[in-house]
């Protein structure tokens, strides 16, 4: 099907899109022939937990590298596999009777580090081939009491996610991370899962990372209304659940990303999903299934395409196809808002892979206007601001970004350092309350260098934002780009992007 992006409802949360929830299915997928070695070369790790396929490839080296304007940007690439569906689909896989197949796993380290941690746990995670992997499961309340540290790396989610998987579980498991991870904060998920009998016995400064969590022996299910809108706090109260007898039941008030609901039905567990107030859902999920193992397929990370489609909007006369991009319509407020500003995004063709909607998107350099983005529509974009801040550079007039406290306790402030990313490359921004405004004037002078703060996404902005200014644009250092989008300096190079 060919057509314009069609402006997704802010939230459709009638009917149509709860039961698609409801009666989701993903389809199986074609095995692969086992691989024994990585196709991509990996660096040895360290301890007992390393692996050729699940080595630690950065943070030992600060990589610089600048980005230059460049004529235009042409081609057809597919972006990496979703990282939450990665996530979700290892720690399921590790939580079900029997072999998940996963196929388009991301193999970037936030979510190598969750495969590592599901061995710690015992389950038996195996890399068959590129983005190919196989995980036996030790069943729900199965986890093994691990020898050693978990450490997640930079990610919240792995964290988070695996907190909640844990907490139902007799065993005793110390959760760490890198600089990033140890600044964020904890005591949110800390408090349901205490509610449902699990106990944090030690626990970093300002309740944060490194913490011990003694699982429950006897854990509860709970009524739970997470008082931030986060996919990760909900996750890790419906995975606890998992383990606890009777419902657990989670309200939200406005709808998050809903990847977990659709992995546990997938898997065979009972959740049921009804709206809730105007932008809600009330999730019930009925505590101890015995999870069956189910094929996992992933498709392209959406909020990774951000990244080319919004070079390919602002570079010169750019024309880029982003394939196979997932359009969950909790995941997609980037498109529509970008689309309100008057952005290019045609959609070549729609189809279902994996139980998700996804499309083929077919994007031209287009010119941008300044819009209002409604602080209702941030669960539906919450990692895309600063790419979104870049296009709003490029655009004409202020685009007022609302109601981003959120951004403050991602990988860095993101929303202290999305205005110091465009400020020091001469860009008017002001932050007022928890809006971002950016004064754009169709161009933007370049010249600085982004401070990144251990943070993927402000590198890649930076990176994006490069491409199109007067000046060059440099970050101080890129190596976080590898814990979401490994290949992202190469793809983009495919695409005609000059970094060095
Ligand atoms: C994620 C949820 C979001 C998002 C993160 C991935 C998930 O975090 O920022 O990148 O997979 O559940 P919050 O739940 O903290 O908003």
């Amino acid at each position: 099907m060919k057509g314009v992006w069609k402006l997704a409802p802010d939230l459709a949360l009638g009917k149509a899109a709860v039961n698609s929830v409801v009666a989701w299915k993903y389809p199986d997928f074609g095995r692969s022939a086992p691989r024994r070695s990585p196709s991509r070369p990996h660096a040895l790790g360290e301890g007992t937990l390393a692996h050729p396929d699940l080595a630690v490839t950065h943070g030992l080296t600060v990589s610089p590298l600048i980005a230059r304007r460049v004529q235009e940007l042409r081609g057809r690439v597919r972006v990496p596999g979703d990282k939450s569906m990665s996530h979700r689909g290892l720690i399921f896989g590790a939580l079900a009777v029997g072999e998940t197949k996963i196929a388009g796993l991301l193999e970037g380290e936030d979510v190598l580090n969750t495969a590592r941690v599901m061995r710690a746990l015992g389950a038996t995670v195996t890399r068959e081939g590129e983005g190919q992997w196989s995980v036996k499961g030790v069943g729900v309340g199965g986890f093994a009491q691990p020898a050693g540290t978990l450490d997640f790396g930079n990610s919240g989610t792995g964290c988070r996610l695996v907190m909640g998987a844990v907490a139902p579980c007799p065993i005793t498991a110390t959760f760490d991370g890198d600089g990033s991870l140890r600044k964020r904060p904890m005591r949110r998920v800390l408090d349901p899962l205490e509610r449902m009998g699990a106990k944090a016995t030690e626990v970093g400064e300002g309740d944060r990372l490194p913490l011990t969590m003694q699982g429950a022996r006897d854990p509860l299910p709970i009524v739970y209304e997470p008082p931030a809108a986060s996919a990760q706090l909900k996750s890790a109260v419906l995975l606890a659940g998992l383990g606890a007898p009777g419902e657990t039941v989670v309200i939200e008030k406005e709808a998050t990303r809903d990847h977990t609901e659709r992995m546990l039905r997938h898997f065979g567990a009972d959740v049921a999903v009804r709206p809730h107030g105007e932008h809600g859902r009330h999730i019930t999920l009925k505590g101890q299934p015995e999870l069956s193992p189910a094929a996992v397929r992933v498709p392209a990370d959406p909020s990774s395409a951000a990244f080319p489609l919004v070079a390919a909007l602002i570079a010169g006369t750019s024309e880029v196809i982003l394939d196979g991009v997932m359009t969950n319509i909790l995941r997609t407020g980037l498109f529509t808002t970008l689309c309100e500003m008057g952005a290019s995004i045609e959609t070549l063709a729609t189809r279902d892979e994996g139980g998700e909607e996804v499309a083929d998107l077919r994007v031209r350099a287009s010119s941008l206007k300044g819009v209002d983005v409604p602080a209702a529509r941030a669960p539906t974009m919450i990692d895309e601001y600063p790419v979104l801040a870049v296009a709003a550079s490029f655009a004409e007039g202020e685009t007022r970004m609302r109601g981003l406290h959120e951004l403050r306790v991602k990988e860095s402030d993101r929303l202290a350092a999305t205005a110091d990313m465009l400020r020091v490359n001469g860009v008017e921004t002001e932050i007022s309350g928890d809006d971002l405004i950016v004064r754009g004037r169709g161009r933007a002078p370049g010249g600085g260098t982004v401070a990144t703060h251990m943070d993927h996404r402000l590198a890649m902005s930076a990176l994006v934002m490069g491409l199109a200014s007067e000046k060059p644009v440099a970050v101080d250092d890129m190596s976080f780009i590898a814990t979401s989008f490994p290949d992202f300096v190469p793809m983009m190079k495919s695409l005609g992007a000059d970094y060095s």
